[in-house]
């Protein structure tokens, strides 16, 4: 039998789940730019911190829309993603190939994020919330934006350095 549940739960409940992430993404990422060797790695990673910050406030705008609390659910996957990097910045501390490991942690978490805010911005056309789709796809642009930056920071330095 289907349930009462509708897509706008599912929405909602997605929102929820990457205002967590990108809460933990927050505190995540100036570890990584204290943990990363090249100046161009932890510039980035702090760059994105800020951008990160940015993204919480519209998704509280998203929150408002909805005429909902601000409140994240946790995400599982962002907790695995974030614990690798971590994992990676014990296990390949002092090697060259520390930043390279970091850019690709950081890619994955990029690519999940992106896999949301691409879900996100089709559901909240097909249910009409027409202000949410530019905070999302605000978002969205800044992910995608990261992950091409991290592509070409591990193509011309990091992973050089770690062969
Ligand atoms: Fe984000
Ligand atoms: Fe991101």
């Amino acid at each position: 039998m289907p349930t009462e549940k509708t897509l706008n739960d599912l929405f909602l409940d997605t929102v929820k789940d990457i205002y967590y992430a990108e809460k933990q993404i927050l505190k995540a990422l100036p570890k990584m730019a204290r943990a990363a060797q090249s100046e161009e790695g932890k510039a980035s990673f702090l760059q994105h911190r800020d951008e990160t910050q940015g993204q919480i406030e519209r998704l509280e705008q998203v929150f408002e829309i909805l005429g909902k609390p601000p409140r994240g659910k946790t995400c599982e996957a962002i907790q695995g993603l974030i614990g690798e990097s971590q994992e990676i910045m014990e296990e390949f501390k002092d090697s060259l190939a520390l930043d390279a490991g970091l850019i690709s942690s950081a890619q994955a978490v990029e690519h999940y994020e992106i896999a949301r805010y691409g879900t996100l911005i089709a559901w909240a056309n097909q249910l009409g919330l027409k202000d949410a789709v530019p905070l999302l796809k605000q978002n969205l642009a800044e992910e995608e934006a990261t992950d091409k930056k991290l592509t070409a920071l591990a193509t011309t330095a990091a992973n050089v350095k770690a062969a």
